[in-house]
């Protein structure tokens, strides 16, 4: 390789990381894949989050009362190995291209994270 090769690797890797760095500005929704749950273990929150898991969420109609695969969704929300965070964020923003809709127009954050200690605290 010659010194010239060189240059152009190295300028190349610093360009695609300083890209990198860009996209880690998450525009409209502060809570990231690394928060933790506010409420784990709560039981309260466990149980308002079943409230809505089971009311207006309509969770159940394609994750069942039991989070167990349905009809409609594949996945078993039992023994998720999701973190607190992956599953915030999958209720909250959704599943792109598939039926798991975003749910954080019609849910407030502490809702949100209601579910998050249902789903970990009864499943
Ligand atoms: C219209 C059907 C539907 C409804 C209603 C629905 N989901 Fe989903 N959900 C899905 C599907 C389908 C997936 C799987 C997406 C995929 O392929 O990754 C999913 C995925 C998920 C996941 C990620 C699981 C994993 O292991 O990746 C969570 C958590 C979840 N849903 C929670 C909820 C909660 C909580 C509600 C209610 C507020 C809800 N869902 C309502 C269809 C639905």
């Amino acid at each position: 390789m010659t010194l010239r090769n060189i240059c152009i690797a190295f300028a190349l890797v610093f360009s695609l990381s300083a890209c990198g760095d860009d996209n880690n500005t998450s525009e409209n929704n502060n809570t990231g894949n690394n928060d933790t749950n506010p409420f784990a273990g709560d039981a309260e929150a466990a149980a308002a989050g079943k409230g809505i898991y089971e009311g207006k969420g309509s969770c159940t109609s394609c994750h069942g009362a039991d989070g167990s695969p349905g009809m409609i969704a594949a996945v078993d929300l039992r023994g998720s190995s999701l973190s607190d965070g992956e599953l915030y964020s999958k209720i909250s923003d959704g599943v792109p291209g598939t039926s798991m809709t975003a749910y954080k127009n019609s849910l407030t954050e502490d809702e949100i994270w209601q579910l998050v200690t249902h789903i970990q605290v009864n499943f």
